[in-house]
């Protein structure tokens, strides 16, 4: 509530505001000893907020609510002192960001943090600097969050995301970039330094060989790739194809007319990994099965031969821009967020 107060005064220095709600919690302090009523600085709607906000708490138990603030009556214990609640919303990145085409020329990019405060953060119109340029961004909530209304809202103790928008190409998928979240200390506030921690670094989505494919690793995803893998498609065990073919269908142990020619029977399956040796090249190494796949033509319809569709051929460039080309290592078993993008 108070930090609802206080992202709407943006004007203030959110240092002074800091300090405003730590005085008035000490008035309440005071307050709560010597039984007074509440007090606070009219002029300064952020310390308003905050007594307004006490008031109701602790005020109503010095008035005799709360058993353990009436004690009395010969009871030999001292008596309970009330901790005022500091209230804060502090937002931290969770090393994760996840990029999808927008339009032409634009990605949304959704930075995945959580308010590790004890109070709603509230991101209207913020900043966040993405590797060393600085963008507007907007907070959002994610599919399950309980902030009501939800517009720009993130409730403590919740995932969220920060969505930017990105210049096509400044992103690669399975890369680590350094962000700021809360560049122009706009959508946190509270009197410990929730500033402290936004400099950190978040990495793109990662596909890896046996990623299962998602929105979160892949940006065309859809029918017949969505739950399915790199491995699982080429291993023959899922049909991706629109044409209703596996791939050993046509690439099989001495199949004619191919050179790609894996070790399993015509119309089987069977497990190939990324690094494995088939006729002399494996998927994973710089001008083998993959980069071979990527120069065969692209159709969609399934009727040119040799053609590969184009979510294959853009699924396949996606790993060896991320996975393969880092050498499988870093990022392989990285988990990915979940939850909805949405563009607005
Ligand atoms: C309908 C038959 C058919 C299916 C199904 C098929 N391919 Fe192919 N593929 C071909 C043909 C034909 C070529 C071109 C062969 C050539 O000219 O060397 C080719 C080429 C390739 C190449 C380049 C190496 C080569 O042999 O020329 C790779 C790698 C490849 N396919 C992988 C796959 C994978 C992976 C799948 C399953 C997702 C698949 N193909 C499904 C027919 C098929």
């Amino acid at each position: 509530m108070i930090f609802e107060t206080s992202a709407r005064v943006s004007g203030i220095d959110r240092t002074n505001e800091g300090r405003a709600v730590l005085a008035a919690a000490f008035v309440l302090l005071g307050c709560v000893a010597a039984g007074c009523g509440a007090q606070g600085d009219a002029d300064d709607p952020a310390a308003t907020g905050a007594v307004v906000t006490a008031t109701s708490g602790a005020i109503s138990r010095a008035n005799g609510d709360e058993p353990a603030l009436s004690r009395g009556g010969g009871d030999p214990r001292p008596p309970i002192e009330v901790i005022p609640v500091q209230l804060v919303s502090d937002l931290v990145a969770d090393g994760l960001m996840h990029f999808s085409i927008y339009d032409a020329t634009t990605v949304g990019v959704r930075i995945d943090v959580t308010n590790v405060g004890n109070a709603p953060a509230v991101g209207t119109g913020g900043h966040v600097v993405v590797i060393n340029s600085i963008w507007g961004a907007k907070l959002y909530q994610y599919a399950g969050g309980t902030a009501n209304p939800a517009a720009n809202t993130l409730n403590p103790g919740e995932h969220g995301y920060l969505l930017t928008f990105l210049p096509n190409g400044m992103l690669k998928p399975c890369h680590s970039y350094p962000v700021n979240i809360d560049f122009d200390r706009s959508m946190q506030a509270g009197p410990i330094d929730p500033f402290a921690n936004d400099q950190s670094t978040s990495a793109t989505q990662c596909l890896s060989w046996t990623s299962p494919i998602d929105g979160n690793n892949f940006m065309t995803v859809g029918p017949p790739l969505a739950g399915s893998s790199l491995a699982r498609a080429i291993s023959s065990v899922d049909i991706v194809r629109s044409d209703g073919r596996r791939c050993s269908a046509c690439h099989y142990q001495n199949a004619p007319g191919v050179r790609y020619q894996p070790p399993v029977p015509q119309n089987s399956t069977q497990a190939i990994g990324p690094y494995q040796s088939i006729n002399g090249y494996s998927w994973a190494q710089v001008g083998g099965w993959a980069d071979q796949f990527l120069q065969r033509p692209t159709d969609d319809t399934g009727t040119v031969p040799g053609a590969k569709p184009s979510a294959l051929k853009n699924l396949m460039q996606t790993w060896i821009d991320g996975d393969r080309n880092l050498g499988n290592a870093v990022y392989g078993s990285m988990p990915i967020a979940t939850g909805s993008f949405s563009a607005n």
